[in-house]
């Protein structure tokens, strides 16, 4: 209900009303929303019990910390989409997302968005149905790279390759950070046409410079360039564990010697510690996939990479960070 109230404060406008002045007097909330004093009352009501609004007998105010959140308005609101997107399929088809996941995959709505068998030949309708997407991850990925680049020491790292690096947002933090890092996101081929046109409306011209798009299908096109930093982003948990654990080893062969590979992901949810939220939706569809640190560091430790370090970075739910060197 939270999330109702907030998604309708913000599309009927009444959030913007309110970022702009100190105080909306009652009756000027119901004209600005349209709404019968009753509707307008029972909307400032529910604001104020989740610490959006407060009311008291003069008018209607944002509290302090609904200020501070709306510094991330563009997040909050790709957040309330993407959750609004999977409660149907929560809401539905819980049962088989607990016992059969194949099942669960085959009835969503959520995983035929996610249709990476349509990304393979551009035309206007693939480029369509990936734009619904790819502007979820997007959106996603500005917000959560910088919890991750924060903690990587970029210097020396000439050549970056970002694997299943979608539109490039990831490739452009690690640019903007790093003025003298050219980057490869890989992709498929709708992907990558889509990420030119994300650099060409977000990326400075100097950086798009620096950032290039390769499209191949790592099931099977490995023809890849050689790199001092190799990341998977958020791209492990699409597939089942032996792929996952195939797709890591062909990245780390990506590593020059003495160079580091990075692993993004989410962890495994822990239901007890935090309490699930509205917003978390996206992530309990991906519960089977999301593994223990151990998973890939194994790997890694096997493949003879050292000096492997574990973070834990805390977002809406924890993310694994882990780097890893390749021997010389
Ligand atoms: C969950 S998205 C994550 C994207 C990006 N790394 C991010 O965090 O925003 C997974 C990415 O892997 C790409 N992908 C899926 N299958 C692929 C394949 N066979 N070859 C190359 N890329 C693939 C998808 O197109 C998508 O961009």
């Amino acid at each position: 209900m939270a999330a109702r109230a907030i998604a309708a404060a913000l599309q009927l406008g009444l959030i913007d009303r309110l970022a702009s002045t100190a105080e909306m007097a009652m009756e000027n909330v119901a004209s600005a929303i349209g709404a019968p004093a009753v509707g307008a009352h029972a909307l400032a009501e529910l604001l104020d019990g989740y610490g959006v609004v407060r009311l008291r007998p003069s008018g209607v105010s944002l509290t302090e910390r609904f200020r501070e959140a709306l510094e991330f308005r563009e997040y909050l609101e790709l957040r309330l989409r993407f959750a609004d997107l999977v409660w149907p399929d929560i809401q539905a088809l819980f049962p088989f997302l607990l016992c059969s996941i194949p099942e669960f995959m085959a009835r969503s709505r959520v995983f035929d968005l996610f249709r990476y068998d349509r990304c393979l030949t551009v035309n206007a309708e693939a480029l369509q149905s990936a734009r619904r997407w790819t502007e979820l991850t997007t959106g996603l990925t500005r917000y959560e790279a910088p919890a991750a680049l924060g903690r990587v020491d970029l210097g020396g790292v000439g050549d970056f390759l970002d694997l299943g690096g979608n539109t490039g947002e990831f490739a452009l933090q690690v640019c903007r950070r790093s003025a003298t890092t050219r980057a490869t996101v890989v992709d498929l081929p709708v992907v990558c046409e889509l990420g030119r046109e994300h650099m060409a409306r977000t990326a400075a011209a100097e950086e798009a410079d620096r950032i290039r798009f390769l499209t191949a299908d790592l099931r099977t096109n490995w023809a890849l360039p050689q790199a001092d930093l190799v990341s998977f982003k958020s791209v492990l948990h699409d597939w089942p564990e032996a792929d996952a654990i195939d797709l890591l080893r062909r990245g780390a062969g990506q590593v020059r010697p003495g160079g580091r590979i990075m692993i993004f992901e989410r962890a495994p949810l822990d239901l007890c510690r935090h309490r699930f939220t509205y917003a978390m939706a996206p992530d309990l569809v991906f519960l089977h996939f999301l593994r223990p640190a151990a998973a890939y560091v194994d790997t890694l430790s096997a493949l003879g990479f050292q000096s492997i370090e574990t973070f834990t970075v805390e977002l809406e739910v924890d993310f694994h960070l882990i780097l890893a060197t390749r021997p010389i």
